[in-house]
């Protein structure tokens, strides 16, 4: 299935606001750390109900912000859901975007990235298009440490890619961006049952929920443009 086809109906069915609802308890830890300035360009990879974007023109009184998304009914829904002229969406792939080089201040992506079929060629574009000191904040809850995680690619059809931190790091260097820094920001939003009520549906123990959402979390990396 393509991330159109896979996307388009996670949207149509109001999925978007219910991935919202819940990446935000991390993301907005994230956001508040982006080192963006009042008029600064931002793009949102990935950005599903483009919420990220518009925390960032409220917060931060960001300029333009672009939000990009495979799936013209994440694009459609995210434009409803705001009348900012100085917020836009549009539809397009991770392999080749549409900006020139130089153009975009700092680039947002929270669980997304690891859908790219090329992950080092997203990177390579990220790199061409942010401006001398831009960052990439990249913020994903699918990654190698948290095996919590590893099942969902057995949900979805579209493939998706699993690295670890140093593979992160790694990658992120070979296109020319330094690491400013990596960390797991906890989930302390999501309740917790007492021992007593697991097994859960979802979980078997206690110890693997906790472990799950108070210690791996959402693992940010950040990459600095030279
Ligand atoms: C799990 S959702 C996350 C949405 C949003 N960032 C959030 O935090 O709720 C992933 C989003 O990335 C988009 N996406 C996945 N692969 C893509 C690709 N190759 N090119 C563009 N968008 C893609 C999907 O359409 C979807 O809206």
């Amino acid at each position: 299935m393509s991330v159109r086809e896979e996307f388009d109906e996670w949207a149509t069915s109001g999925r978007d606001k219910g991935m919202e609802e819940r990446h935000w308890h991390t993301a907005k830890h994230a956001l508040a750390r982006m080192p963006v300035e009042p008029g600064d360009v931002v793009l949102d990879l990935g950005c599903g109900s483009g919420y990220a974007g518009r925390a960032l023109r409220d917060t931060k009184d960001a300029g333009r912000i672009y939000g990009l998304d495979g799936s013209p009914e994440m694009a459609r829904n995210a434009a409803s859901y705001t009348e900012d002229g100085q917020v836009g969406y549009v539809v397009g792939d991770f392999g080749s975007l549409p900006f020139a080089e130089n153009s975009i201040d700092h680039v947002w992506s929270m669980e997304a990235f690891y859908y790219a079929a090329d992950p080092h060629e997203t990177l390579e574009e990220i790199a061409r298009l942010l401006r001398p000191g831009g960052t990439f904040y990249c913020a994903v809850n699918y990654y190698e440490e948290n095996v919590h995680s590893h099942e969902w690619q057995d949900n979805i059809d579209v493939e998706m890619t699993r690295w670890d931190r140093d593979q992160y790091r790694e990658a992120f260097r070979a296109v020319g961006l330094s690491v400013a820094e990596q960390d797991n920001i906890p989930d302390r939003e999501i309740a917790i049952p007492s021992e007593a009520e697991f097994p859960l549906e979802d979980w078997d123990t206690r110890e693997a929920m906790v472990e799950r959402y108070r210690e791996y979390g959402t693992l940010l990396t950040v990459g600095v443009a030279p």
